[in-house]
Order: structure tokens, then C-alpha cells, then sequence
């Protein structure tokens, strides 16, 4: 068609210029751009023969994809009906072990179900519009993408007019102070990226968001005056904020870290109103239970106490707390109860910890380890 050392439609004879050439040729001559063969379409070769799928020839195998198509389809209420089973039925407590990882049940569960269900419209979908639905093959003419020479002239020549008037061609200290300037402005923004350390590995967080003041002897104290508590101090139905004695030795931010991990909320009731698992009945004194303040939800400080019914409101976000029942979540968003501290009368009759929290206290994390609230809870199941 084209012979060597020539150029392109420019070699060939009106006769041999497809009707693509001719249609970029016109094109070509309307924005005045300089033909040549290196932008212009190769001669067409041709849409490939179109085959049919087994489907379109073939009825039976085109029932069996709908079948598959629909079976597809009618599989995803069963994984909507297990969904909700799931939600209902897997108690939030229990748990499965994938080797090292240890996952809430419900929460596999619903992840399950949720993604195969997912999953099934999406691969149902693309079986009916792969094999079922019209197999129409569609051809997009192409064109030029070009601007016109002379805008692009034009757009070169502004374009020099600003760098000229500028005045860097003239005064090159300019240019690079200002890229200096501008570059050197990426140390501060590194610097700032290592506050995203240190990493929480599991040493890391046993001392420091896993830890409170609390330990064995330390005494309750009230959270205002530092008053050191006793049992006495306490009426039936009577609730105090208090926090360690210790944390009135702490100042600035060593303080404050402190003080937003250990208060407790330090509470009597009837005994014959508490229901207390067997591995807690030395955890309280006469009826008097001290649990931690800080909501299992993300945190906020609590002790919205319902006296009659026992119960710990969250101003937050309404999680409530059942103090007569091992602090566990009875309505609202909080997935944990509220870790409770044991506590015991020391040889001067002042209220102490018994030990520091079991669990951690506050909102959950990531790495949290879960199963000694489950121990704890499973016990009220
Ligand atoms: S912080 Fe308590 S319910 Fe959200």
C-alpha cells in the first residue's frame, strides 16, 4: 500500500485511501495541521468475526446458565436469614481461634454471611451480563486529539511571556531560593510523622493504657478532697467518685495520663441485691463494689447512678451499666462491662484495692486480648 522512503497517504493513491484516512484527512486540512503518516490511522484491519457463546447457539446451555444465575440469586436470602440468626443467636461473648488470632464468633459470622451474600450478586450479575445478555459488538470511530498548531503556539509563547516577566531567566537566585524554600519544608513534615510512634507492641501497652495506679494496699480516696474511704462512710444505696491515693503525688501531664485510666465510681447496695460470681465473693466488702468510671464505649467518665434499679447511665451515648451484676452492658453501645476492682478493708479499716484492674479499663482497642471478659461474663450466661 505504502511504499518505503515515501510518506504515508501522501504515497498512495486516491484510490487506496480507506474512508478512515479520508475522514482524518479532512479533519487534518480543517485545523490547518501538517499531514503526515505517523498521526494518521493504519488502514483498518477489520473488526474480528464475531463468534457466538455456547449460549447464544445452544439453548440448553443457556438455561443452564440461567439456573446457575438464578440458584446464585436464591442463595442470598439464606445468607440474609443466617445474617440475622447470627446477630441474634451467637452470644457476643463467644469467641474462635484462627492459630495466633482470636475473633468474636458473632463477628465472623456476620462477616461471613454478609461478604458470601455480597459476593453471590456480584458473581450472579456478572454471569447473566457475560453470557445472557445481548452480545453486540460496538466500534468507536476515532479522531484527533490535537489541538491546532496555532494554539498550541500560542499556549508556548504565554507561556515563555510568563516565565520572562517573572524574571527568573534574569535573576536565577530567585528560583532556587524559592525551591529551596518550599523543599526544605518537607523535613518539618517528617518530623511530625514519627509522632505516629512508638508502636503499641505488648510491652508498650502493659505500661502505659493497660496499667493503672491501682495496686494491692492502695487506699480509695475521694476524687475532691483525697479523703481516704471507709465502709462506714457509705449508706445503702450511696455512690462515691473516687480515685487511688496515690495520684495526688503526680503533677502536669504524668498526672493527667494517670487520671484519665483510674477513676472509679465506689458503690453500696443491699447484698442480698448483688448477684456475684463465684470467683469475685472476696472482690467487695459488705456489699460495697468500686468499678472503674471510664466507659467501655470510647471513654467518657460515668456515674449517672440509678439508685433503685442499680443501674450506670453514660451520658455519652446512653450505655448502661448493671453495678449489681458485675458491672455488665445492659442496653446502648458499649460492648464490655465495666471492669471492676477488687477491693478489701485494710488493718486501719480504710478501704484498699485488692489488686489492681484484671482487665483493661476504657474503650477497647485493636490488640485488646478479650478472654478474661469473657471468662468473667460467661459466668452470667
Ligand atoms: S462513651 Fe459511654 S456510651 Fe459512648
Amino acid at each position: 500500500m505504502t511504499s518505503s522512503g515515501t510518506s504515508g497517504v501522501q504515497s498512495q493513491s486516491p484510490e487506496e485511501i480507506n474512508p478512515e484516512q479520508q475522514i482524518a484527512l479532512e479533519e487534518y486540512a480543517e485545523h490547518d495541521m501538517p499531514v503526515h503518516e505517523a498521526v494518521l490511522p493504519v488502514p483498518d484491519p477489520g473488526v474480528e468475526e464475531h463468534l457466538p457463546r455456547l449460549a447464544d447457539v445452544d439453548k440448553a446451555a443457556a438455561d443452564r446458565v440461567e439456573r446457575q444465575v438464578v440458584t446464585m440469586y436464591l442463595l442470598v436470602p439464606v445468607m440474609a436469614v443466617l445474617f440475622v440468626l447470627s446477630y441474634y443467636l451467637i452470644p457476643r461473648t463467644e469467641s474462635i481461634d484462627f492459630g495466633p488470632l482470636h475473633s468474636s464468633a458473632k463477628h465472623v459470622a456476620l462477616g461471613l454471611t454478609l461478604g458470601i451474600g455480597v459476593l453471590l450478586i456480584g458473581l450472579a450479575t456478572q454471569q447473566w451480563a457475560r453470557q445472557l445478555m445481548a452480545n453486540n459488538e460496538v466500534v468507536e470511530e476515532r479522531h484527533p486529539a490535537h489541538s491546532p498548531a496555532d494554539a498550541n503556539e500560542e499556549a508556548l509563547r504565554q507561556l515563555n511571556v510568563g516565565i520572562d516577566e517573572s524574571g527568573v531567566p534574569r535573576r536565577k537566585m530567585l528560583i532556587f531560593s524559592a525551591l529551596g524554600a518550599v523543599g526544605i519544608l518537607a523535613a518539618p513534615a517528617l518530623v511530625l510523622l514519627t509522632d505516629l510512634g512508638p508502636v503499641a507492641g505488648p510491652n508498650y501497652r502493659r505500661k502505659t493504657f493497660e496499667t493503672t495506679l491501682w495496686k494491692e494496699g492502695i487506699r480509695l480516696v475521694n476524687d475532691i478532697t483525697y479523703t481516704p474511704i471507709k465502709p462506714e462512710d457509705l449508706s445503702i444505696g450511696q455512690l462515691l467518685n473516687g480515685v487511688p491515693e496515690n495520684l495526688k503525688e503526680l503533677s502536669g501531664t504524668e498526672f493527667n495520663n494517670a487520671k484519665a485510666k483510674c477513676p472509679i465510681v465506689v458503690v453500696r447496695m443491699n447484698p442480698a441485691d448483688i448477684k456475684i460470681p463465684a470467683n469475685r465473693q472476696d472482690w467487695q466488702v459488705s456489699g460495697i463494689l468500686a468499678y472503674s468510671k471510664i466507659c467501655t464505649h470510647v471513654g467518657c467518665p460515668i456515674s449517672l447512678w440509678e439508685q433503685q434499679t442499680h443501674h450506670l447511665l453514660c451520658p455519652c451515648h446512653q450505655s448502661t451499666f448493671d453495678l449489681a451484676d458485675s458491672g455488665r452492658v445492659l442496653v446502648g453501645p458499649a460492648a464490655r462491662a465495666l471492669p471492676q476492682l477488687p477491693i478489701k478493708v485494710n488493718d486501719e479499716g480504710y478501704l484498699v484495692a485488692r489488686s489492681g484492674f484484671p482487665v483493661p479499663v476504657g474503650p477497647s482497642f485493636f490488640e485488646r486480648d478479650s478472654r478474661h471478659d469473657l471468662g468473667q461474663s460467661q459466668e452470667y450466661r
